[in-house]
Parts: C-alpha cells; structure tokens; sequence
C-alpha cells in the first residue's frame, strides 16, 4: 500500500499525536536512535528536539519526501527494515510507533533490529496488541462473510506473552512490555469511521464493488454505533502494547 503523506498529517494524524507518549522512554542520555516506519516525521523531529541523533527510516517513498520537505535538518532515509541496506549503521536504540503491525514476519524484524542495535541497544516501540479494534474488525468480519467472503486479518495483533517469548527468542532481555486500552477519537465526524476504513481496510474494500462497499460501510455505522459512536465522533477501540527491551 502506498501511503498519501497529506492525509496522514491532517486526518490520521493521532498515529503520531499519541505516539509522542512513548517518548517518555527514551533515556536523558544523547543517543543514536534509529526511528522505524517514521512515516512524515513528526514524531522523528520530536526525538531530534530532545537532542538525539536521529535517522527516520520508511519504507514509502511518499512518507520519506514529505518527512524531508518537513524536516529539511533531519536525516531520512527509504528503508525497508526487513531487508535493510548497508547504508544504514549501528543505533542505540531502535525506536517505533505504530508500525509493528503492518509486518507480518515480526521474526525477521526483530532479528534485523538486533543486528542494526549496538552492544545494550534498546528497543523502544509500541503496536496494536491482541484485540485490537475488535469491535470493528468483528463488524467488517461479519458483514465480508454476509457476502461469502473470508476476512482474513492483514495486520499482527500480538499478546504480551507471545510477544515476550518472541523478544526472549531473538536475544532481548524485556524490561516492560504493557498491554493497555487506549480509546481513539477518529476525525471527520460521521465519515470518521468510513474514513478510517478506507485508510487502514483499503485492499479489503477495493476487492468489493462500488454498491457492496457503501453497504458494508453503511451496514458497520449502523452496528457499530451504539459502541463506538461519541455524541459527535467516532471512537475506535485501540489497544496498545509498549515495549522496552535491551539487546543481550
Ligand atoms: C492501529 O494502528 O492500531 C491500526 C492500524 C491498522 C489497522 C488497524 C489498526
């Protein structure tokens, strides 16, 4: 998927608003920190600010452009994380938010993100956790198999416990690792939800038709509202897991 750099600044932008939390776990100390799927780079800027050298690395080119139009001082590169090249050089730490889920071989991941850290390097990063939008992945669940289509879930939602046995595995020593509910405000009143959809479901929607997809939309507003409607708004039902891990 390609991503529209613009969108995600103005309508998505709580992907990095609520982002801005986790760097509270970033050390006083000045470190090299390596900013995985930095996507436009506000929250990159924001680690910048806090005095770290900072390389923001995405694997979309239209992120990486407007992250450098942006943040002209910054250093940004097109990487791909799970196979990253030799430009990239050793961090201290190893920072994401909310990109672990978009990759399905978490694996390999991790392994590439223990090569690219120094001796103590840390990972710092935070992603949808098990149940993640449940409600609304349910709603879409119910109404793809209404017209004889299977969902199959295109992101990893993970446990802490699978998720700290996978750390364990690829030589991280867990420091925290916290499951929490974090209630996500969507943009844009009542199209929010549609919105959202479009954004994060897009190849699910694009394999239906023009008339299956305002039914299924309309057919998820309507059954979704009692739950997650906010007297003006819509309120996704996002759980989060934050992760601190040092390499052994
Ligand atoms: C998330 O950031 O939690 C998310 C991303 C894509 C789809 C659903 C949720």
């Amino acid at each position: 998927m390609e991503w529209d750099a613009k969108q995600y600044n103005t309508t998505h932008d709580f992907v990095f608003k609520y982002g801005a939390s986790l760097l509270t776990l970033l050390p006083q100390k000045i470190k090299t920190v390596l900013d995985i799927g930095c996507g436009t780079g506000e929250l990159t800027n924001q680690i910048a600010q806090l005095g770290h050298k900072v390389t923001g690395i995405d694997q979309s080119i239209n992120m990486i452009n407007q992250a450098k139009k942006s943040h002209p001082n910054l250093n940004f590169l097109q990487e791909d994380i799970l196979n990253p090249s030799d430009q990239l050089e050793m961090y201290d730490i190893a920072f994401s938010n909310a990109v672990f889920h978009w990759i399905p071989d978490q694996e390999l991941l991790l392994k590439n993100i223990s090569e690219l850290l120094n001796e103590n390097g840390q990972l710092i990063c935070e992603f949808g956790a098990m149940g993640n939008v449940q409600s609304i992945r349910q709603a879409f669940g119910r109404e793809l198999n209404g017209l004889g289509l299977v969902f199959e879930e295109p992101f990893c939602f993970t446990s802490v416990e699978d998720y700290r046995v996978l750390l364990e595995k690829n030589h991280f020593d867990v420091v925290e690792i916290l499951e929490y509910e974090r209630p996500t405000p969507l943009k844009g009143g009542r199209v929010g939800l549609r919105s959202w959809m479009e954004q994060f479901y897009s190849t699910e929607l694009g394999n239906l038709s023009e008339e299956q997809k305002e039914r299924v939309l309309k057919n998820l507003e309507r059954d979704l509202t009692p739950r997650l409607w906010k007297d003006d708004h819509w309120e996704a039902d996002y759980r989060r897991l934050r992760i601190k891990a040092v390499k052994l």
